[in-house]
């Protein structure tokens, strides 16, 4: 089974071909698919209908299964969470509705993450993600000055105690946060460009949903320099945009790559199953 990887951007994406994975799983298809994924940051695998333990098995081939804080798991799959919105969830928020990197907030956030789609909306509901190499080795010269060797504070800004929905707004949507928890305030700084340590390749790390500010700035002064680089980073050209079916499945590298799930698909159903990945040991 020698998958063939067709990209379907200039610069990020790519769809892998040829490849059953409810198939055996060889070791040598598990490092196909980890190069893949290094050189195209996201990959898309069509009608594949995994049950859960087998999108856990596809997740383990990038990486040891996490289990996130703060988003509740599904009752008996706590690495799984169920990524809902039902039809009749109009006019709110969806998860993962602005650009953001998962979880970038934590001490270890998960490197990359993978999403199965069980049910999808005839029209809309599509993920776009954003190459945040390309971007940064796009950067004009006084955008790379401000982030170079800098820190960017990055907090749970969502699910902290001081950014808190009210009481009566968190518990309406079908994925349920632990919202309120003072520890997902806790600012960590992170280094505003890292460098992939698969590739060496260098990639700004900041996201409008839980980069704050850069770090020895106010809020105020990173507010101009956080905008121009999120404008610059979200240009069609450092972009992919996908459109779900059925049994399908993206990984994604959260490391290179931020991403945003369009909600424009209100008085449908949309489900997908999310499992992350943390970094494979040395
Ligand atoms: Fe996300």
């Amino acid at each position: 089974m020698t998958p063939t990887i067709e990209p379907v951007t200039g610069t990020l994406g790519a769809e892998v071909r040829g490849v059953d994975l409810n198939a055996p799983l060889p070791t040598a298809l598990g490092e196909a698919l980890r190069a893949a994924l290094a050189a195209h940051h996201v990959l898309f695998f069509r009608g594949q209908h995994l049950e859960i333990a087998r999108q856990k098995q596809v997740t383990e081939l990038f990486g040891p299964l996490l289990t996130l804080p703060y988003v509740v798991p599904m009752a008996d799959e706590p690495q799984v969470i169920r990524v809902l919105k039902k039809a009749e969830e109009r006019g709110g928020g969806v998860f993962g509705g602005n650009w953001h990197s998962d979880f970038s907030f934590l001490e270890t956030p998960p490197v990359g993450s993978v999403l199965s789609a069980v049910t999808v909306p005839p029209y809309g509901g599509d993920t776009v993600w954003a190459n945040m190499v390309a971007a940064y080795e796009a950067l004009p010269a006084e955008l790379k000055a401000a982030v170079e060797g800098r820190g960017a504070i990055h907090t749970g800004k969502p699910y902290g105690a001081a950014h808190a929905p009210p009481p009566d707004q968190r518990s309406g949507a079908s994925i349920r946060m632990t919202r309120g928890d003072p520890e997902a305030d806790r600012e960590r700084v992170k280094p505003a460009v890292l460098t992939h340590p698969e590739s060496g390749r260098r990639a700004l790390f900041v996201n409008p949903t839980y980069t704050t500010r850069l770090e020895g700035l106010s809020e105020a002064a990173s507010e101009p320099i956080l905008a121009a680089l999120y404008a610059h980073c979200i240009r069609p050209e450092f972009c992919c945009r996908y459109r779900w079916q059925a049994g399908d499945l993206v990984v994604w590298d959260n490391r290179t790559t931020m991403h945003y799930a369009v909600n424009d698909y209100d008085g449908f159903d949309r489900l997908l199953y999310r499992t992350a990945f943390a970094a494979r040991p040395a």
